[in-house]
């Protein structure tokens, strides 16, 4: 069988799980959705893989472009998602399988993946739990191509009923409106050198440096690849971030993260 794993990534952690996944096949192509996105999504493989991060209880704004840019031809192909989370995926999947049939597709198979939260106003992890968590998602991975080798349909992992309706089917739905604009609380500080990393590292080239300083473009994913990824800690978003530690993912070098 062939496989094609489209990822999309903030700060490293589904770009970690995806090649954790990528390396129990054999013929695997591991693309950013970003470049499959500007090279129309065409893929000769027969299965096809989404792996993107949860966001407010949905989906990242790429994966629901992702996939009206998915042609009609994948309708016979297997189709698995992986939702990469902090511990509350809600009716993300769900949500997704809604956004492939109404193009006449249907999600085959659905996973959560738990991993550390990079949601700077909440991230506490320390590095040993890090490494564990890293570890323990090993054996879920293994459940996961597991089914996509034998083309399983299991039940799509969800939260539970309240979860789906309430985060999901209301609280996402408001937020995805506001999501592009929120880099307007995003402010560099004094610490900053110019140095341009958080523009290399922004998935969707939302950031220019002007002035020595980031300027932020409001088409905006809310990965916090910028605020985690800068060196000198200068990103704050707004006063909830202040002395918060930042995370990128161990096992990914911040170069990695800069291929679009
Ligand atoms: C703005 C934002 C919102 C998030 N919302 C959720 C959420 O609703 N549920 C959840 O479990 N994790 C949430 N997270 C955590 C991420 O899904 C999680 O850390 C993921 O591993 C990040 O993947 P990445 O490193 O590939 O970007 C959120 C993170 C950010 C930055
Ligand atoms: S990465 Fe940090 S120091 Fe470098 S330009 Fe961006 S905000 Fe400034
Ligand atoms: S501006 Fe920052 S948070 Fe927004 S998409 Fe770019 S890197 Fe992610």
């Amino acid at each position: 069988m062939s496989i094609s794993i489209y990822y999309f990534t903030g700060t490293g952690n589904s770009l970690k799980i995806s090649k954790e996944l990528a390396s129990r096949f054999e013929d695997v192509q591991l693309i950013p959705m970003t470049a499959a996105i500007r090279n129309r999504v065409i893929s000769d493989s027969d299965t096809i893989v989404l792996v993107f991060p949860v966001y407010m209880f949905g989906l990242p704004r790429i994966v629901r472009e992702f996939v009206k840019k998915l042609s009609k031809q994948m309708r016979n192909k297997y189709i698995a998602a992986v939702a990469v989370n902090g511990g509350t995926i809600a009716g993300t999947l769900l949500l997704l399988d809604k956004k492939l049939k109404a193009r006449g597709l249907q999600l085959s198979a659905g996973f959560s993946v738990i991993t550390p939260s990079n949601f700077i106003v909440e991230f506490t992890v320390e590095e040993e739990e890090i490494k564990h968590i890293f570890e323990a998602s090993k054996e879920k991975i293994n459940e996961i191509a597991s089914v996509i080798k034998s083309k399983g349909t299991p039940e799509i992992d969800r939260g539970t009923r309240k979860d789906c309706i309430f985060k999901t089917g209301i609280l996402n739905k408001f937020l995805a409106f506001l999501i592009p604009i929120m880099d307007t609380t995003f402010k560099s500080t004094h610490s900053c050198t110019g140095c341009g990393i958080c523009a290399k590292v922004c998935p969707v080239n939302n950031i220019t440096i002007k002035d020595g300083s980031p300027r932020w473009h409001h088409h905006c994913q809310q990965c916090f690849a910028c605020i985690n990824g800068c060196p000198r800690n200068s990103i704050e978003y707004m006063k909830l971030s202040v002395g918060k530690k930042r995370y990128h993912n161990p096992y990914i070098k911040l170069e990695e993260l800069m291929k679009k």
